[in-house]
């Protein structure tokens, strides 16, 4: 892939934040899905297989435009 640079990062300020892996083509769905406990930090890139990720629960999101923090899950 020509883009080998380009990561994100995902840091979880929750214990079970979820990261999703959602398949990039003519469907969209989930293929992967990691879970962080906080603290935890993962690294990934956008590739052939994966053309969106989904985050559930509070975590950092740092990519090339900056910084976005989601919230954590509304319990019910
Ligand atoms: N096998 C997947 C891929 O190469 C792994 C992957 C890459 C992934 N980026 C991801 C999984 C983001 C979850 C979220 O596309």
């Amino acid at each position: 892939m020509s883009d080998q640079g380009n990561f994100i990062t995902i840091k979880a300020l929750e214990d079970g934040v979820n990261v999703i892996g959602l398949t990039r083509g003519t469907d969209t769905k989930f293929h992967h899905s990691e879970k962080l406990d906080k603290g935890e930090v993962m690294i990934a890139q956008f590739t052939e297989h994966t053309s969106a990720v989904k985050v559930r629960g509070k975590a950092s999101i740092l990519t090339a435009h900056g910084e976005v923090l989601s919230d954590e899950k509304i319990k019910k």
